[in-house]
């Protein structure tokens, strides 16, 4: 069980937590899930005892504590296997029981010491069955293997796996521990589907509480049993499948923008009201009510729609026609081949993404292409002013962690001046202090963010990405999505998130069974042809396609039509507008006018020959009464009448 009692925690100005109360019980599957920086890490390390809260407390009692952390975990660099055994206290284990057998064998068999010795070998044994003891070996062999690991890694050197392996190796430990609370961040980022779905086996075999953070809808679906969303210091509890938080969700954040846009439009009419009678002193007490009704509003928050960013990027002066050719490349790793004899051309403004599923050689043909790793065969030729830049899940881990935000971003991009640098990093969802923060506190996801925009702000032509989405939030994949449709370089890209990729790129290549295949159209296109190419292969009538000319005829005609409506709906839309401007004006002049007369009756009803007499003064009074009338209810109507012309306004 995990009770957290009044948990706060703030850095500096930006309140992580306040005053969270949450008991989760034995068994509890969680998908903890949040926008980048809202705070998740932060909660699993003070779980994990690695943080300490400002105020309240998490309790976990006598349960052990497996944490698998986001950033890539430290492994020393002796063998796999055992770092294994380490990390699993059980080389500590085995040495003491060598070392009790020895005693045994040594002393004499009537030796007083000898029943102490066995004794003590016993129960060391019972320890080390408990661990899996002699079955250790073959059970961390089977987890390497079910994590994507070839035999014998066990006997390969920590210090020789890159990136994501690296993480893999992390987690084996952590599941050969088997802990009683298993606190996994981000796990899935950097595990295959065969992988995952292994993982997936193996947890759902786990008996204390779990905790994951992921990004990875999939993944989420399958394994929570409920979903903690943490935002604005606060933890909102829904016990359901993610699915069905995600429904639950967008009705309550749709309920909230309603709300707030209802608000926003009632707050700037009655702005646009002070703003045109403020200089009316009659009317002065009208104003002031309004003023006062804008003080006491209690401004509802929401998230800014992240439509209103758009950034583009600095580029380089365009590339020759030809950027990339690679001829007959080939990889190997040990005996296993990935491809070989693979041929890629890409052309200046082709937007590429390269498809296939895991472990088909993606990263690793990304890997080759960009030089990060050499080809054991053929070239890899660039062609003429081609300026590439190359982003994997190793570039957020590769930022300098001494340095700040600012100071990283500086680094790159001197075509720019700092103002400007400024304004894209506030785009890039760094404002105000943000931009001060050292990178080595920054979350996983804000971190990628460094790496994606100092990648972003180096000159270059060509962008060669692996699987740039991880770690980032729904808004940022948004915002950064929006500034490749606006890039004017040429793009190639390996990501499994259909919605990034929609949209985004002109050209897919498959790499399947070490071969390459193209399909020179859209994702969609791609998953239709693919679909289709299958159907034709499983037998199956394909779609006839219809006539060409026919289509095009038809749409011609349907784009015509359609061009003459939105026409038609624009002039009834002006005319609407001028309607509505001719009777605000009409009212405004009786307005004025009503209140010029209702300041002259103020005037008379001052003056001494008017005051004598009664008869004069009680028809005066009657007539201020309905002026006072009308010119309040032509108020209303005027703020009625704004309000229709905004939303006409709208409409266009
Ligand atoms: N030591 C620190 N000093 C200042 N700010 C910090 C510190 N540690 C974390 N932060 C900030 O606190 C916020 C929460 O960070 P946290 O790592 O918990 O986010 P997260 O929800 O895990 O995000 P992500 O999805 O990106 O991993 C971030 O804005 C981060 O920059
Ligand atoms: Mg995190």
């Amino acid at each position: 069980m995990i009770s957290m009692k009044k948990l706060s925690l703030a850095f500096g100005e930006r309140i992580i937590l306040k005053n969270v109360n949450w008991l989760i019980g034995e068994r509890a599957r969680v998908g903890l899930v949040g926008e980048n920086g809202a705070g998740k890490t932060t909660l699993l390390r003070i779980i994990a005892g690695e943080l300490t809260p400002d105020e309240g407390s998490a309790e976990t009692g006598v349960a052990s504590i497996g944490y698998l952390p986001q950033d890539l975990a430290r492994l020393g660099s002796g063998r796999v296997m055992d770092f294994l055994k380490d990390s699993a206290g059980l080389s500590r284990l085995s040495e003491r029981l060598s070392e009790a057998e020895r005693l045994i064998s040594e002393s004499g068999e009537r030796s007083l010491e000898l029943g102490r010795y066995l004794l003590d070998h016993e129960n060391i044994e019972r320890e080390f069955l408990h661990l899996g003891g002699y079955e250790f070996e073959p059970t961390a062999r089977k987890v390497l293997r079910g994590l994507g690991f070839e035999s014998g890694a066990g006997e390969r050197l920590c210090g020789e796996f890159s990136g994501g392996w690296r993480m893999r190796l992390a987690l084996a430990a952590l599941l050969l521990r088997n802990p009683d609370i298993l606190l996994l961040d981000e796990p899935t980022n950097h595990l295959d589907s065969e992988s995952m779905e292994w993982l997936e086996g193996w947890l759902r075999d786990h008996r204390g509480i779990m905790i994951f953070v992921s990004h990875d809808r999939r993944f989420l679906d399958k394994m929570a049993t409920e979903i903690a969303e943490i935002a604005r210091g606060d933890i909102t509890r829904y016990p359901m499948s993610y699915e069905e938080y995600i429904v639950r969700r967008d009705e309550e954040r749709e309920r909230r923008e309603r709300v707030a846009a209802e608000q926003r439009e009632r707050v700037d009419q009655i702005q646009r009201f002070v703003e045109r009678f403020r200089y009316k002193a009659s009317k002065a007490a009208q104003v002031q009510s309004r003023i006062k009704q804008l003080d006491k509003m209690e401004i509802y928050d929401t998230d800014p729609p992240s439509k209103s960013v758009n950034i583009r990027f600095p580029e380089a002066q365009r590339s020759g026609y030809d950027v990339m050719a690679a001829r007959r490349i080939a990889k190997r790793y040990g005996g296993r081949e990935i491809f070989s004899l693979l041929d890629l051309e890409i052309y200046r403004g082709q937007r590429v993404a390269l498809v296939g599923v895991n472990g088909a050689g993606k990263s690793t043909l990304l890997r080759v292409i960009s030089g990060a790793e050499a080809s054991d065969e053929g070239s890899v030729e660039f062609g003429h002013n081609v300026k590439y830049a190359y982003f994997s899940q190793e570039s957020a881990q590769s930022l300098n962690y001494a340095h700040t935000v600012w100071e990283e971003a500086c680094g790159t991009g001197s075509a720019i001046t700092e103002a400007e640098k400024r304004n894209l990093l506030g785009s890039f969802l760094f404002s105000g202090d943000d931009i001060n923060k050292p990178i080595r506190v920054l979350s996983g996801g804000e971190k990628s963010r460094v790496a994606i925009f100092k990648l972003l702000l180096s000159d270059t032509n060509f962008l060669i990405l692996d699987e740039p989405t991880n770690h980032l939030d729904m808004k940022t994949r948004e915002i950064f999505k929006r500034a490749l449709l606006r890039y004017g370089g040429t793009l190639l890209i390996v990501s499994h998130d259909r919605f990034f990729l929609d949209d985004l790129v002109n050209r897919v290549i498959e790499i399947r069974d070490g071969a390459l295949y193209d399909y020179p159209g859209n994702y969609s296109w791609f998953i239709e042809k693919r679909e289709s190419l299958r159907r034709l292969n499983d037998g199956e009538e394909s779609a006839q396609p219809k006539d060409k000319s026919a289509v095009e005829d038809v749409s011609r005609a349907d784009s015509r039509e359609r061009r003459r409506l939105e026409a038609e709906e624009r002039n009834r839309i002006y005319r609407e507008r001028k309607v509505f401007a001719e009777r605000i004006e009409i009212l405004e002049a009786r307005i004025k006018e009503n209140e010029e007369r209702l300041g002259k009756i103020d005037a008379d009803l001052c003056m001494p020959e008017v005051l004598s007499d009664s008869q004069r003064v009680q028809s005066l009074m009657i007539e201020r009464k309905i002026l006072d009338k009308t010119i309040t209810s032509d108020y209303t109507r005027w703020e009625e009448l704004d309000a229709e012309m905004e939303s006409v306004k709208r409409r266009i």
